[in-house]
């Protein structure tokens, strides 16, 4: 009991420093997120991002645009486990084959209709047309896509389980970055021509 007691005793009066940690950018990143910006310097606009207003520019090979609010746009978030992006898909936009290694992922339609879907460990697919004011949502880990369903500009915003969900798109990783060619031939069973086509619209070499 009197432990019990000593320990209130020694808590902090003024608890801001346990009930957030607002990151400090200008430090440097830990495994654990960035420090805390100190609390007598935060105003309430460190727990607001106001970036998902204007559409993302989607003039780029996909037709699409991810605009994120992870801990390095949205500090607010840092250490608290979330974050979110908005989507934006012109009429033929594709955000490609991708996994966040660090998050699973909550799915909001705001605008058009999208063809969302997800691939099991199992390789059972799950996909749908979802329509405005629908939620998906994709477990962590697991490759997934988004495509424009409607020919307008379709819209939505995703929310992640992770300040940092991370983000490895399949086809940049096989075909934009240095992997020799030989390689992606043998790990992926493609033939030399499909690959060597891929690397040259995708920016790879090797
Ligand atoms: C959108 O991106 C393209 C390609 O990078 C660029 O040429 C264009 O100026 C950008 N548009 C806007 C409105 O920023």
């Amino acid at each position: 009991m009197l432990s019990f007691l000593l320990l209130l005793f020694l808590l902090p009066s003024s608890s801001n420093a346990l009930d957030f940690c607002v990151g400090e950018l200008t430090l440097p990143e830990t495994p654990a997120g960035y420090p805390c910006k100190p609390p007598a310097k935060l105003t309430v606009d460190d727990f607001i991002f106001t970036g998902f207003k204007k559409a993302g520019n989607t003039s780029n090979i996909i037709s699409a645009a991810v605009s994120p609010a992870f801990t390095a746009q949205f500090p607010g978030v840092n250490g608290l486990g979330i974050s979110a992006a908005r989507l934006d898909l012109a009429p033929n936009g594709v955000i490609p084959l991708h996994t966040h290694p660090a998050a699973s992922e909550l799915l909001i339609v705001t605008q058009g209709a999208i063809l969302a879907g997800f691939i099991s460990s199992a390789n059972d697919v799950y996909y749908k047309t979802l329509k405005k004011g629908d939620l998906m949502v994709f477990p962590q880990g697991l490759l997934h896509f988004q495509i424009n369903a409607r020919g307008i500009n379709s819209v939505a915003i995703v929310s992640f389980s992770s300040p940092s969900p991370g983000l490895q798109i399949t086809t940049l990783a096989l075909f934009a970055g240095s992997l020799p060619s030989p390689i992606i031939e043998k790990v992926t069973f493609l033939d030399d021509a499909q690959v060597k086509k891929l690397k040259a619209v995708l920016g790879g070499t090797g």
